[in-house]
C-alpha cells in the first residue's frame, strides 16, 4: 500500500506568492533562484540550494535521530498491523450490537482524535440517525469536559445497560478523566448492579503504569495498551483512536493505509517532495521570518472541523515552549486557530485580509463531496440569484474557497491549500499523518521538543492542591478583586 500516491496534495503556490508579496522574501532564498513551480517540477537539486531547503535538511536530520532513538512511536503505528488487528478483535469481542451507545471518556489527545474520526468519517449527524441508518452500529459520544451540565445531561439520557464506556488516558492519572470514570462507575453500579459495571467499561491506557491500569487488573476490566513511545496527541492511530473508530464501523485498515502512504512520501529529505516538510518549513518561516505566527486552519467541509480542532492541540502543545532543546530560554511557538469555510468568511476574513500581517491561512479543500445538492431555479428572471441557480452547493462552497485564497493572495496575505481527493478514510488517514509528521519537523525547526508539555504541569499540580490530593499543598491564590463584581 505504501507505494500508492497519497490522496492528499498540497498547493503552496499561494503561500509562496503571498509570502513574496507580503513579506518581500527574495525567491532565491526560498528555492535556489527558481520559481516555486519550476522548483516543484524539477525536484531536488535546484531546491536543495535554497535557504529553506537547508533549514529543512537540518530539521529532517533531527527528526531522523529522534526516530532512531525510538521517540516517535506514532510513525510506526501504520505498519503495526498486529496492534490494529488486536484493536479490531477487541471491538468485535465487545460486540457492538450489545451497545447502542459508546462513550469515549478522555481529554486532550485522548479525546480529540476519536472526535475527529467520528466527525470526518461517519455520516453527518451520526448520533441522531436511527439504528438502521447506522447499520446497527452504536452512537459515538466523546465526553472530555467534566462540565456537570453537559456530562450530567448525557449520562441522564443514556440507557446505561446498553452503553459501553471507553476510558482513555495514556497516563491513567488525568483528573478530568478519572472524575468522569468514577461518576460513570458509580452510576453503573446503581443501574446494572455491582459486579456488572465492568462489562460496560473498556480501558485504553499505558501497559503497566497508572491508576487505570491498576483498576483494570484489579477488577478484570477489558483493556488495550497505548505503546509507551506514543504521546497522547500523537495517538490517534493507536487503540486510542482505532477502538472507537472500529466500534462505529470505520475501516481502520484503510485509515492506516492512507497514513502509511503519506508516511512513505515524507521519507525524503528533498524539501519540495516532502509534503510534511514543506508544510512545516513554510509555516515556520512565515512565523520566524515574517512575524506570521498565527496559523489559521480552515477546512471547507463541516466534517473536517474535528480535524482542525485536533490539529490545534497538536500544533499548540507540541510547539509552544519556554525552552529550546539546548535549554536556552525561547518562549516560542505559533498560535493555531481553527476556522471553517464558508462561515468564517463572514467572521474572520475581514481581519485576515486587512488586519495585522501576523497570520497564515491553511485551507483544507476536497476535489469532490460525498453528495451534492443542486440549487434549483425557482426565480429564473431574477438577476440577484440567477448565477446560483443551476449550480450546486458544493460548487458554490468550493469556488468560495478558491476565491478566498485568491483574495488573500492579491492582498499579499500568505496562504496555502491542502487538497484531498475527497473526505474518505484513506484521505483522512493521510491527512492525520501529514500533520503529525509536519509537527515534529516544525518542532525541529523551532528547536524545541515537540513531544513534551511541561507547561501544563503547574496548573495540574495547583488543581491537585485545591482538590486536596494527598501529597499536594493547598496553594495560596490571591482573592479576586471584589470591587468589580456586578
Ligand atoms: O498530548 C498530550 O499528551 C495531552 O494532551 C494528553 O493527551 C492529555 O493531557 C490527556 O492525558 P492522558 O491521556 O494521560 O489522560
Amino acid at each position: 500500500m505504501s507505494g500508492r500516491r497519497p490522496p492528499v496534495t498540497i498547493h503552496f503556490d499561494n503561500m509562496v506568492a503571498g509570502v513574496l508579496a507580503g513579506g518581500g522574501i527574495d525567491p532565491a532564498r526560498l528555492f535556489g533562484g527558481r520559481s516555486a513551480v519550476d522548483a516543484a517540477d524539477t525536484g531536488g537539486p535546484a531546491v536543495a540550494q535554497g535557504d529553506l531547503a537547508r533549514r529543512f535538511h537540518q530539521a529532517f536530520e533531527a527528526v531522523r535521530s529522534w526516530r532512531e532513538a525510538g521517540d516517535l512511536g506514532f510513525l510506526d503505528l501504520p505498519a503495526d498491523r498486529s496492534l490494529a488487528a488486536r484493536t479490531r478483535e477487541a471491538a468485535d469481542a465487545l460486540g457492538h450490537r450489545r451497545f447502542d451507545d459508546v462513550v469515549v471518556i478522555g481529554i486532550g489527545g485522548s479525546a480529540l482524535g476519536a472526535a475527529a474520526l467520528r466527525d470526518a468519517l461517519l455520516p453527518p449527524g451520526w448520533n441522531e440517525l436511527d439504528d438502521a441508518a447506522r447499520g446497527q452500529r452504536p452512537r459515538l459520544h466523546v465526553l472530555d469536559n467534566p462540565d456537570p451540565d453537559s456530562a450530567g445531561a448525557l449520562l441522564d439520557r443514556l440507557d446505561l445497560g446498553r452503553t459501553l464506556f471507553n476510558v482513555v488516558s495514556k497516563s491513567g492519572s488525568t483528573a478530568e478523566t478519572l472524575a468522569l470514570f468514577l461518576t460513570v462507575w458509580g452510576r453503573l453500579e446503581e443501574t446494572v448492579g455491582p459486579g456488572r459495571a465492568r462489562d460496560h467499561v473498556v480501558v485504553t491506557t499505558d501497559a503497566r503504569r497508572g491508576f487505570l491500569r491498576g483498576i483494570a487488573e484489579e477488577h478484570g476490566l477489558r483493556s488495550l495498551s497505548v505503546p509507551g513511545n506514543v504521546g497522547g496527541r500523537f495517538s490517534v492511530l493507536s487503540p486510542v483512536g482505532l477502538l472507537p473508530a472500529a466500534l462505529a464501523g470505520i475501516d481502520t485498515e484503510a485509515l492506516l493505509d492512507g497514513a502509511s502512504s503519506m508516511a512513505a512520501q515524507c521519507e525524503t529529505p528533498i524539501l519540495l517532495q516532502n509534503p510534511a516538510g514543506t508544510l512545516a518549513t513554510l509555516l515556520h518561516a512565515a512565523d520566524t521570518d515574517h512575524g506570521a505566527g498565527i496559523h489559521v486552519f480552515m477546512p471547507y467541509a463541516d466534517r473536517l472541523q474535528g480535524v482542525a480542532r485536533w490539529l490545534q492541540q497538536l500544533w499548540a502543545e507540541s510547539l509552544g515552549k519556554a525552552r529550546k532543546l539546548d535549554g536556552a530560554r525561547a518562549e516560542t511557538g505559533p498560535t493555531p486557530l481553527p476556522a471553517l469555510g464558508a462561515p468564517d468568511q463572514h467572521s474572520l476574513l475581514q481581519l485576515l485580509m486587512e488586519g495585522p500581517r501576523d497570520k497564515v491561512v491553511v485551507f483544507l479543500g476536497r476535489a469532490a463531496a460525498d453528495r451534492d445538492v443542486a440549487i434549483p431555479s425557482p426565480f429564473p428572471d431574477n438577476a440577484a440569484v440567477s448565477h446560483l441557480a443551476g449550480c450546486s452547493l458544493f460548487e458554490l462552497l468550493d469556488r468560495e474557497r478558491v476565491a478566498t485564497a485568491e483574495a488573500l493572495r492579491r492582498a499579499g496575505r500568505p496562504n496555502l491549500t491542502i487538497m484531498m481527493d475527497r473526505v474518505d478514510v484513506r484521505s483522512v488517514g493521510a491527512l492525520l499523518m501529514l500533520f503529525q509528521i509536519a509537527t515534529v519537523h516544525a518542532g525541529a525547526l523551532y528547536g524545541v521538543d515537540p513531544m513534551d508539555q511541561p507547561g501544563v504541569e503547574l496548573g495540574k499540580s495547583l488543581t491537585s492542591g485545591l482538590m486536596g490530593k494527598p501529597g499536594h499543598q493547598a496553594p495560596a491564590i490571591p482573592s479576586p478583586d471584589a470591587r468589580w463584581r456586578v
